[in-house]
């Protein structure tokens, strides 16, 4: 069995981010969301993926590599454009052969992996079976109706849904995919859809499965999911404390403070998770914070955020809270009159005044 991993995209609810990298290498508790993806492919027996990567290839490529140093081997499939999640499947053909596989959303993470929807595949040899999860709105996501404990009809953001079964970003698929997509014409919006594909296979007599999942998962597109998932993430470590913290400092429930990583006359309330080399001082970092290797937080507060690579963030008189930074970003309080905001951000940036 092969994997295929989703890691290309447009990225739009998260720009400016995505407009200078992959929103699956933002990392939540300090780990890059895509490779949680390939963690859970791995430890449910897969070892050949596929990744399937649009502009920030370069990006991916030197983040995840040959895949050596996760126990896999990955194969990089270019897709010249974003032109859909069926479409990502019509490029794989050479690399997928007629072989089973899953298909990994490489902005999804699901708490409890999905070794029991792989050994359910192989138990039950559907020709497909997706995963599902109950959720309070389904009009916002795409929808699956099921009859006799089979998918019958698959629904993108109905209006008006038949059940509250989402479509989570994890599918399993045999040979027979390939010419659903090849079948299919392009959405309303340009996109060759996945859900047209299953349906495809569904209208003609193929048996597609639900696999429901009951724990915690995340689709990480938008901001506050990106939040969420860190809270999730950062609640499941233990405090491992690598680092130097003085003893002017406290480090109070589960904290992360990585090898390098210097905490001086501060408070850091977890979950939270300081990163190699970063540097606190005089500052509190307060619960659900994940700040990356080289940023520096000097006589400031942040509390449920994420802080990405070598930032500075200094003296910054109000806590800053619910924010994802980007890399080598610098906020400090300007100590010159008049008392002016000056700002140098990117296009589609949003900043919150008080
Ligand atoms: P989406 O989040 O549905 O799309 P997107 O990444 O373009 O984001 P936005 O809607 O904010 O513009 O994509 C789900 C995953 O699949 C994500 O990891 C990106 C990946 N993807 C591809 O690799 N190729 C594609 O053609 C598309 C549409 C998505």
């Amino acid at each position: 069995m092969k994997a295929l991993i989703l890691s290309g995209g447009k990225g739009t609810r998260l720009r400016p981010i995505t407009h200078t990298g992959a929103k699956q290498l933002i990392p939540v508790a300090n780990k890059p969301i895509l490779f949680y993806a390939i963690e859970a492919i791995r430890d449910a027996g897969i070892t050949d993926i596929g990744i399937i990567v649009g502009d920030t290839a370069e990006e991916v490529r030197g983040a995840v590599a040959d895949g050596k140093k996760f126990g896999v081997t990955i194969t990089y499939i270019q897709q010249d454009k974003p032109l859909g999640l069926a479409h990502a499947v019509l490029i794989a053909r050479d690399f997928l052969k007629d072989e089973p596989f899953v298909m990994y959303l490489g902005d999804n993470l699901i708490k409890s992996g999905i070794t029991n929807l792989v050994e359910q595949f192989k138990d039950r040899s559907p020709n497909s079976q997706i995963l599902l999860a109950h959720v309070k709105k389904p009009n916002q996501f795409g929808v699956a109706e099921l009859k006799d404990s089979a998918v019958v009809r698959l629904e993108e953001k109905p209006k008006k849904p038949k059940s509250d079964l989402a479509l989570v970003g994890v599918y399993m698929f045999d040979k027979h995919i390939h010419t659903a997509v090849r079948s299919i014409k392009p959405s309303k919006r340009g996109e060759l859809e996945i859900t047209d594909a299953i349906q495809w296979l569904i209208d003609h007599k193929f048996r597609v499965l639900p696999h429901i999942v009951t724990g915690w998962w995340k689709d990480t597109g938008k901001l506050e999911d990106m939040l969420e998932a860190n809270r999730m993430m950062l609640d499941l470590y233990e405090t491992d404390i690598r680092g130097t913290v003085d003893r002017q400092s406290r480090v109070e429930f589960k904290v992360i403070v990585e090898k390098g990583a210097v905490v001086k006359n501060s408070i850091i309330r977890g979950p939270a998770a300081i990163g190699r080399g970063a540097k606190i001082v005089n500052s509190y970092i307060g619960p659900f914070t994940s700040i990356s290797s080289g940023t520096e937080v000097i006589n400031s507060e942040i509390e449920h955020s994420i802080i990405l690579e070598n930032c500075r963030i200094e003296d910054v008189g109000i806590k800053i809270e619910d924010s994802l930074v980007g890399r080598g970003v610098a906020v400090k309080k300007l100590n010159e009159k008049p008392k002016v905001y000056r700002l140098l951000l990117g296009d589609n940036s949003t900043v919150g005044l008080p």
